[in-house]
């Protein structure tokens, strides 16, 4: 439906609940709230309209009217021009940019990338002392991986994640200023440049992409094949890294469901969607009214800010059943953590990936003996995972 319905509803007026909760370390008693009552709800200050009901949010993901083409959009500002900010017919040729994660090229980043890195990262953990998951497997795996997708050296990683960390604060919530982030950019560029000068491993993402480029100036910092590089390093690090934290938080309150991991009772892929529905690492999404619209039964005027609670979404009970329980035992219909439409993650696979690959080696060679101290809490903001996460790890004397 393009144009308004006559028969859509006013929408709900939002609870406190709806305008603090993206800024909350604990906003599901909000979305539950909005999940209870039925239709949108409105924030005046904001001109935003919440969307929180599973079937709300997979309309307004599909919604030819809901753009994501904004120009103050900090994605855009960044970045310019990529899949991410590009409404279609735009869209579709930015979309094959990045459309290297799919089944045809899997096996070739799992052999080069994923495997070479679960492998070190489970030897270097091999030690009966406490580690921090967030630091020691959650913040390492997806950036080595996409620097040796990429055909950067892994080892950078840390400097990698470093300078990311204006740019993804900036995308999360602007509290971390726009210069910062494009100082920080500016340099993730200059290295991407420099790696191009000196010349990248042939089959490497960068050597693709640039071979793919028009043949005007292939490593300009605001050249096609250096922005896609740079979407990657943002979009592929941090959401992976939140998602392994919030996986661990699940597990450490369900350590049986490690153990039935480690003796093969239950796939490891049905524990990491269980994860990913529970916890997302994206809470929201957002979109802009470009015309006058219905979703669900709410009119949304043109020019309104649309959110799309993806978390919240995750949970909807009509949707789920039990929605807020762990449950990784039967299969859940398809949860909102990779959003879905036009826009949904190109990367999906590559992070299923990583994490599958990582819960299997891990429950294979490691005890989980539970949390080394309390935990500390959940970030705020749109990507929500704990700060750090404590644990006691006991490694097998004899493989599972
Ligand atoms: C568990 C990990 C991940 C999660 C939860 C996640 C989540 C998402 C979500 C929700 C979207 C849709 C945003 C929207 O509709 O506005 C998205 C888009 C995207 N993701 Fe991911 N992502 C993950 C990993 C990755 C990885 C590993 C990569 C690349 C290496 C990646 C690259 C992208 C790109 C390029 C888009 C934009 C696609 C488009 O607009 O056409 N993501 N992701």
């Amino acid at each position: 439906m393009t144009s308004t319905d006559p028969d859509a509803t006013t929408p709900r007026p939002a609870t406190e609940e709806a305008a603090t909760l993206l800024g909350s370390p604990d906003p599901w008693p909000g979305y539950a709230a909005l999940l209870a009552r039925p239709g949108l709800h409105y924030a005046q200050p904001e001109h935003t309209y919440y969307v929180a009901r599973h079937s709300d949010v997979h309309r307004g993901l599909r919604h030819p009217d809901l753009a994501v083409g904004f120009p103050f959009r900090a994605t855009r500002q960044l970045f310019g021009p990529t899949a991410i900010d590009l409404d279609a017919p735009r869209h579709r040729a930015a979309r094959r940019r990045v459309s290297w994660f799919t089944s045809r090229h899997m096996p070739t980043w799992t052999q080069t990338a994923v495997i070479p890195v679960v492998e070190d990262l489970i030897e270097r953990a091999a030690t009966d002392a406490p580690v921090d998951v967030v630091k020691t497997f959650a913040q390492p795996l997806p950036t080595r991986v996409i620097c040796r997708v990429l055909g950067l050296p892994d080892q950078e990683w840390p400097w990698i994640w470093q300078q990311l960390r204006p740019v993804i604060g900036h995308i999360a919530d602007q509290r971390t200023g726009m210069q910062a982030a494009l100082a920080s950019r500016d340099a993730l560029a200059d290295r991407l440049q420099h790696a191009l000068r000196i010349g990248v491993p042939h089959g490497s993402l960068l050597a693709r992409l640039t071979a793919e480029a028009p043949p005007t100036s292939p490593t300009e910092r605001t050249a096609e094949p250096l922005r896609t590089a740079l979407l990657l390093l943002a979009a592929g690090t941090e959401t992976t890294a939140a998602a392994v934290g919030n996986l661990f938080w699940c597990l450490l309150r369900h350590p049986h469901t490690w153990d039935e991991v480690a003796d093969g009772t239950i796939p490891a892929e049905a524990v990491v969607t269980e994860g990913l529905r529970l916890h997302p690492p994206l809470h929201s999404t957002v979109r802009f009214a470009r015309r006058a619209l219905t979703l669900g039964d709410t009119a949304i005027p043109k020019g309104a800010r649309v959110q799309l609670l993806l978390a919240a979404a995750n949970r909807d009970p009509s949707h789920f059943g039990a929605s807020t329980s762990w449950n990784p035992h039967h299969p859940a219909p398809p949860h909102h953590a990779f959003g879905g439409g036009p826009h949904a993650c190109i990367g999906a696979q590559l992070a299923l990936t990583e994490l599958k690959l990582l819960l299997i080696a891990l429950t294979q060679h490691f005890v989980l003996a539970g949390p080394a101290h309390p935990a500390g809490g959940f970030r705020a903001g749109p990507f929500h995972y704990p700060d750090e996460l404590p644990v006691r790890l006991v490694p097998r004397t004899t493989p599972a």
